[in-house]
This record gives structure tokens, sequence and C-alpha cells, in this order.
């Protein structure tokens, strides 16, 4: 009985994510004791459910990693009697009120903290939080909050939702998660760049040409066309999960590794930026289409989703920061669903040799022959760096080869899910990860009016057939800026 009690709420807690990640990453921490000695999980929704019953639902989504095969079912257990279920509105504050007396109850009088994960759609948001937070924080720990985007829909809608949390909760109890900030490579990028000698001196507009960040899904929004719908895939992966890479990677070194060090970086890189116009976007949307028997729906297939929706399940962005360090450098995003490969990596292609020796030796023309370091967020994990050797032997031909750190080559381990980074972290009150509220608002102001501009003029997104590469409009932007993708060269490891 060490050290303070915690108490976790999942609000929404019969809903996907929470099922498919948070109580799974929940269990992950468990097994690997880094949750304190005394914690429950209380599960709230509407639907009527008892303790056993969300314990069955869960268990169903518990799996051991294959490092955690030892005891995994009496783990299992044991985390499944930790959690607990409450059926509520979300609006009543008296069906908090009775949560709150349920969290007493078990936390029986102990020094108590909470957190509360709303995993919830956003028009709830504020009244969750305003029940929660008059009638069920703790009174003699600390309260805090985990929201997952979207944080409105652009620059006002999410000022008001900030105004609207802060009348209950102060910065400081608010985690805005955004997941991408939670994955291993992504951490890693700010560990290779500022812990080797190598590569922080080049990492400028004097030596690199473009950088890269592109992620694309091989499936549609089968499912979630009702939500994806009101946003599509500039506020769902460019605005957030892109921009925040974007920032770890161009920001200036941090006076310290601190949260707020580090936040105030990203914010200048945000607010050097140039709002996105109409001409930095190319934008897309998938159609119909049938392969080796198969067929594959269209977006607007989707019950869910209009006939004649124009939101874009494609795009691709160029984007300048005007500081001395990069200016002039383009900054390429793409993102797309239903394409045809599952990949999120960052990409950063480097300049030319000046007066390259070898410019003879290559069998291929020279821009190929630049050095790219690629770090590939997912699907399996790495970094590599191509660079230009010679093939063994007694004339004098150039090859293009990786030094590549391949994670499942080096390590045995399994890499944990970014949930549970973040989940640990709002734990320990560790802010690095989590997005600032002038973060956001930066950030929206750089998408904002693009936003306004592409629904205003109703800008037709080409369509692109599903399972393809996507629009060729991508790659017309990215020749105005004298950029070729690298993910389609088809020379990667
Ligand atoms: C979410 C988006 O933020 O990220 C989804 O809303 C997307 O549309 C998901 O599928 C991708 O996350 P991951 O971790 O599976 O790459």
């Amino acid at each position: 009985n060490v050290g303070p009690h915690l108490s976790i709420t999942i609000v929404g807690a019969s809903g996907d994510l929470a099922k498919k990640k948070i109580f799974p990453a929940l269990f992950a921490l468990y097994y690997e004791d880094w949750l304190p000695e005394n914690f429950i999980v209380f599960g709230y929704a509407r639907t009527k459910m008892t303790d056993e019953e969300l314990r069955n639902m869960i268990s169903r989504t518990l799996t051991c990693r294959i490092d955690q095969r030892e005891n995994c079912e009496d783990k299992m257990d044991r985390f499944l009697k930790r959690c607990f279920y409450h059926s509520g509105q979300y609006d009543s504050e008296e069906h908090f009120a009775e949560l709150n007396r349920k969290l007493q109850e078990k936390e029986a009088g102990k020094l108590s903290n909470r957190l509360f994960y709303l995993s919830i759609p956003p028009n709830i948001f504020v009244n969750v939080v305003k029940c929660a937070s008059l009638r069920a924080s703790s009174t003699s720990g600390w309260t805090r909050v985990i929201v997952e985007k979207p944080f409105g829909r652009d620059s006002e809608s999410s000022g008001e939702l900030t105004r609207c949390l802060k009348l209950y909760l102060t910065e400081d109890q608010i985690f805005r998660i955004d997941h991408y900030l939670g994955k291993e490579l992504v951490e890693n990028l700010s560990v290779l760049r500022f812990s080797n000698l190598v590569f922080e001196p080049l990492w400028s507009r004097n030596y690199i040409r473009n950088v890269q960040l592109i992620f694309s899904e091989d499936f549609g929004t089968e499912g979630r066309g009702g939500y994806f719908d009101n946003y599509g895939i500039i506020r769902d992966i460019m605005q957030n999960h892109l921009l925040q890479i974007l920032a770890l990677f161009a920001m200036e070194t941090p006076v310290s590794l601190d949260a707020e060090d580090i936040r105030n970086e990203k914010v200048k890189v945000l607010r050097s930026m140039r709002p996105l116009q109409l001409e930095d976007v190319a934008v897309g949307q998938y159609k119909g289409h049938s392969k080796g028997g198969k067929s594959y729906p269209a977006y607007t297939d989707d019950p869910t989703v209009p006939n004649n929706s124009l939101t874009p399940t494609f795009a691709a962005a160029a984007l300048f920061i005007n500081n001395a360090r990069w200016d002039g450098v383009p900054f390429l995003m793409k993102a797309g669903k239903a394409l045809h490969t599952k990949r999120a990596e960052i990409r950063v292609q480097f300049r030319h040799v000046p007066g390259n020796l070898y410019k003879r030796n290559f069998g291929t023309d020279l821009d190929k022959a630049t050095n790219d370091l690629v770090l590939r967020v997912q699907p399996d994990e790495a970094i590599y760096l191509k660079i230009n050797n010679k093939v063994p032997g007694l004339g004098m031909r150039l090859d293009r080869s990786d030094l590549n750190l391949l994670y499942r080559a080096r390590y045995s381990r399994e890499i944990p899910d970014a949930y549970e980074r973040l989940l640990l972290d709002a734990v320990e009150g560790e802010r690095r990860l989590f997005i600032r509220s002038d973060e956001l608002d930066a950030a929206w102001a750089l998408f904002t009016p693009l936003l306004k501009e592409l629904e205003q003029k109703k800008i037709v997104p080409e369509l692109y057939p599903y399972g393809s590469r996507g629009p060729v409009g991508a790659h017309y932007l990215a020749a105005k800026h004298n950029v070729r993708w690298g993910d389609l060269s088809g020379e990667d490891s």
C-alpha cells in the first residue's frame, strides 16, 4: 500500500477506441508494473452493463505481447478485478455524483488522484468535463482529463472549445492527445537529431533539399464515414499528426527536455509558417474500383456519407517555414485513405554533392544519387540512410545502399503502443507529448483559411481508384516545388 491511489475513468467505455486501445494499453502498463500499486479503472457510458459484463467485454480485447506470455492469464484476471462500470448520461451531474460515490468507496479515504479519459464525440466534451469536474473531482489529489481530437473544426470552434473547457479546468489539467507523438519513431526523432553529431549540423536549408511527411492507409473510411465527412483528411491527419511531426522535426534546440521548453520551440516553428493557400494543396477522394474479381467501394458508397460529398480523403500540401534555418525548403505532406499501402514515414532528401567527382560513374541521373534519410514510423519501424557506394569489383560503378536500423532485427522486444506511453505520461504528469493550447491555436491558424476556401469554393477533389497511389495532382504539386515523392521511387528497403 504505497503511494497515492489512482482512479482512472474511461468515459465512453463501450466505444471502439476504449475497447481497441485504452483498456489494452492500461493492461500492458499494469502487466509491466508501471501503474501505481493502488489503482482502479472505471468504465462510464450510457449503455447499461454490470461490472462483470464490462470485464467480459474488455477481456476479449486484451492480449499479452510475445515477451509477456508469463502468467498472462493470471495477470489478466487480476487486472479485470480492478475494472468496474458505472452507467450514466453524459450531461447528468447527478450520475457523475453517483460515480463519485463509487470512486470514494474504492478509494477508502486514501489520498487519491483521478484521471478521466474522454473517449467520446466532441459535441459532449464540455458537458462531461462540467459534470466530472463539478461532481467527481478528487478532493485530496490531482484531477486530470485526457481529450482526443477533434479539437474543433477551425480556429473559431477550437478556440470556443478551449474557452469552455477552461471554465472547469486549468490548462494544467487538460491533456490533449495526439497519439502520433506517442509513437516510438516520433519520440526517436529528437534523440536521433540531438544526440548524434552527424545529423544536427546538416539540419537546415544548407543541406536539406526537402522534407516529406507521408501517411497512407490501405483501407477507406468504412464505418467511420459519419465522423469523417464532417472533417476530411486535412483535419483528420494533417493539421495534427503530420504537423506535430513537422514541428518536432524543424524546431530549434530546446533549452532542456522539459515539456514547456519543447513546446515553446514547437510553437515558434508553427508561428513562423505561412498559412496554407489553395495553390499549396492537391485534394482527392477515392472512387470505387474492381481488381482481381474483387470490388472496392467509393467513399460516397458509405451510407453515412452524402452522395455528392466533396470531402477529401486524400491531400498533399506544400508548407514553408519562414525562418533562417528553413527558408525556401519545401515541407511536403501527403495523407490518404484507401491507397495501395499502409505506411507512415518521414523522408529527408539532402542536396547534391557540389562538384561531385563521381558524376560519370552513376548509372542513373545525379538527381537520384542524393542521400535520403528515412524514418519509417510504421509498419516495421526503421531508420535508414541512403548512401552511395562502390559496387565491388575492378570497375568503378556506383550503387545506392541503405544503412539500415531495422527495429525488429536490432531489438527483440515488441514496441509499446502509442497509447501506453501517453497514458503513462498523463499519470506521471509529463506533458511533453501533449498539445498545449497555444500550439493548437497556431496549428489551426495555418489550416483554417485553406479549409474555409476549400469549402466556400466547393473545390472538387480529384478522384483516385481505391487501392491506387493517389491522384496525379500530388505529383504536379511536388513537381512545382522541384520534388519527387520518395515513397514512390520504388527503391525502398
Ligand atoms: C486517427 C485518425 O487519428 O489516426 C484515423 O482519426 C486514422 O482516421 C488513425 O486511421 C491512424 O492511426 P494509426 O495509429 O493506426 O496510424
